[in-house]
Parts: C-alpha cells; sequence; structure tokens
C-alpha cells in the first residue's frame, strides 16, 4: 500500500529511488533531508508500507522580481516589491512506479497545500522549474504557463488556481 504524502524523514528508505533523471534522483538522496533540515527546502514523500520512497516533491517560499522575465499576469497591478511565490522545485516518480497517475497525485498536494498556505501567508503564484520538455509537457498537462523568457520555469496564478478548487477540481 503507497502512503498519503507525508514529510521525508530519516527512517526513509531512499536507497533504491531512481526517477530516471540523475539530479533528481542524487538531489533527493544527497541532498533533501540536509536542506529539510536547515529550513531551505521541504520535502513530502509517497512510500510502500517498509518505508521504500517512490516519490517526492520538494518546495519552499521564494520571491520573484518585476523583471522582464516574469510573466504579466504574475507581476500585473502589484507595486514593485518582490513577489511571493510558491516554488515546487522539484518533483519526480520512481521509474517502476511512473504513468500510474501518483505524478498527478503529488502536484496536486503541492498546489492545494500551496492554496492552504496562501489562506495566512501571500502567495502570489506557484512556480515549477521542469527539468526538461518532457516535464514541461507534464506541467502544461495541468494547466501551468511556461515563462516566456525562460523556457523550464512554469506558472499558474493563485487566484486562478482558487477558481479551479472551487469548481471542485
Ligand atoms: C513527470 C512525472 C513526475 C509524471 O509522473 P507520473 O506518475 O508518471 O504521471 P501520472 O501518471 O501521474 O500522469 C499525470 C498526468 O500527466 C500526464 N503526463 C505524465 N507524463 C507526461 C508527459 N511526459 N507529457 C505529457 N503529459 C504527461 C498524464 O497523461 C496524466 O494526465 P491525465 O491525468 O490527464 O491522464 C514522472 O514521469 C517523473 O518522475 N519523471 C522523471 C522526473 C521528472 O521529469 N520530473 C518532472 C518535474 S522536474
Amino acid at each position: 500500500m503507497i502512503s498519503r504524502p507525508e514529510s521525508l524523514r530519516k527512517e526513509h528508505d531512499l536507497s533504491a529511488f531512481n526517477c530516471g533523471k540523475e539530479p533528481l534522483t542524487n538531489w533527493l538522496k544527497k541532498h533533501a533531508l540536509q536542506s529539510q533540515l536547515s529550513g531551505h527546502t521541504k520535502t513530502m514523500i509517497i512510500a510502500e508500507s517498509d518505508n521504500v520512497i517512490i516519490g517526492y516533491y520538494s518546495y519552499n517560499i521564494i520571491s520573484v522580481g518585476h523583471e522582464d522575465s516574469t510573466p504579466d499576469r504574475v507581476k500585473k497591478g502589484l507595486a514593485d516589491h518582490p513577489i511571493p511565490v510558491f516554488l515546487i522545485a522539484r518533483l519526480a516518480i520512481d521509474s517502476k512506479h511512473q504513468g500510474k497517475g501518483l505524478g498527478g497525485r503529488l502536484l496536486r498536494h503541492a498546489v492545494r497545500g500551496a492554496a492552504a498556505i496562501s489562506d495566512t501567508v501571500p502567495i502570489r503564484a506557484i512556480i515549477v522549474d521542469a527539468i526538461d520538455d518532457e516535464a514541461t509537457a507534464f506541467y502544461k498537462s495541468v494547466d501551468f504557463e511556461p515563462y516566456p523568457a525562460h523556457s523550464r520555469r512554469m506558472w499558474l496564478l493563485m487566484k486562478d488556481l482558487r477558481k479551479t478548487l472551487g469548481s471542485g477540481a
């Protein structure tokens, strides 16, 4: 049985994890826990009952500026101050488990979590950094739009997400 998304802990078994994209595999194995302990990123995982991890996403809150590369709708109507966004920095499913709906499930958990946080902390948009064209296609399939001049970064406005969630999606 696969767990609900939960916070990464040192008891989790990362040894067999391989999503087929080395930077994402290595980051989970070598950096995720330390990054979480130091308060830089938070990692949520899904695991089998023996604690073997089969998927994860990592996020933090960052700010983006009003530079030209920031999409117009993200900065529209805002004063010239840093804009807080929820960054899904990494998301991956072990290769043996891809194509079974788990990536979509983790992504939904991430965006719902961002929406919940935005009840108390201002968050203008959700940003994702897709690792390659395949990842870009995955995020496009769930309504993220590419940054105009930043082909691997994508965005979704929090107010648009709220409408989608409000519609029961
Ligand atoms: C990309 C990844 C997270 C998708 O997870 P998954 O469990 O295989 O995907 P799912 O089965 O949950 O599919 C969810 C939806 O995305 C779509 N999708 C999945 N992979 C896709 C792709 N490469 N291109 C376009 N759409 C894709 C599916 O068709 C599905 O749509 P549907 O709900 O309308 O049927 C996974 O393949 C993975 O870990 N890849 C390696 C790491 C990676 O590229 N991470 C991306 C973030 S940087």
